[in-house]
């Protein structure tokens, strides 16, 4: 018999094209993971429409009602996301600060998209920022989420060149292009079993042959 397929909770705040991503990677009944529901805080997330037209179920936590009480919040989330027996969390343009509570209990099972190479430019307006720093590669960075933003261990990262042309949006474009590769690939390493955390670092087994390196300019 194969193995199961891990049911994986996507959480997201707005439009959701990497949770489109997932679902359309995840499509394949070959892919070790399948999505079991989709969540937002938002009511108004664009993402939602996408998910349910393709079948997916979905389900809204506002966080709205909740106020300042982040925890009871979560506690509503984290219960959703038990009532679908979900087993891997992936936050995909989730726009909630996490307390450490929830992170806990996700602890290992639960990761987010970056756009930007980590530890470099943490936190929001990383592609104005990395133009202005002028950076001569950039991209994203799946990681596990740990209490600390944007500082939980790598699991995959992927580059693109920045042009001296680009602005800000043109820059978000191509990273969002890594983004859309670089998600299904994360997610499929940690639903097989392929990677293992040691000292702090994510180490990813059967690995295959290195690519040439990305050197920008030429
Ligand atoms: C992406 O750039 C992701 O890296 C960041 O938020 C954005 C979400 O975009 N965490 P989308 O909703 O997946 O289109």
């Amino acid at each position: 018999m194969s193995t199961p397929r891990k049911r994986v909770g996507v959480l997201i705040s707005g439009r959701g094209s990497n949770m489109a991503a997932l679902i359309k990677a995840a499509k394949d009944d070959d892919y070790p993971a399948e999505i079991a529901l989709v969540l937002s805080n938002r009511p108004d997330a664009a993402g939602l429409d996408h998910a349910g037209e393709a079948g997916i179920a979905t389900a809204v936590v506002d966080h709205k009602p909740f106020g300042k009480d982040r925890e009871a919040f979560e506690r509503a989330l984290d219960a959703t996301l038990r009532a679908h027996d979900i087993e891997i969390v992936c936050l995909a343009g989730f726009m909630r600060l996490l307390t450490p509570w929830f992170v806990e209990t996700w602890a290992g099972r639960m990761i987010n998209i970056h756009p930007a190479l980590l530890p470099s430019f943490k936190g929001l307006d990383t592609h104005a920022r990395a133009i202005e720093s002028g950076v001569k590669l950039h991209g994203a960075t799946v990681h596990y989420v740990t209490s600390d933003m944007d500082a939980g261990p790598i699991i995959m990262q992927g580059a693109v060149p920045v042009l001296s042309t680009d602005d800000e949006n043109a820059l978000a474009a191509r990273v969002l292009g890594v983004e859309h590769q670089l998600y299904p690939q994360a997610l499929a390493l940690i639903a097989s079993g392929r990677t293992r955390i040691e000292d702090g670092r994510v180490v990813v087994s059967e690995t295959t042959e290195t690519p040439a390196a990305l050197i920008w300019p030429v």
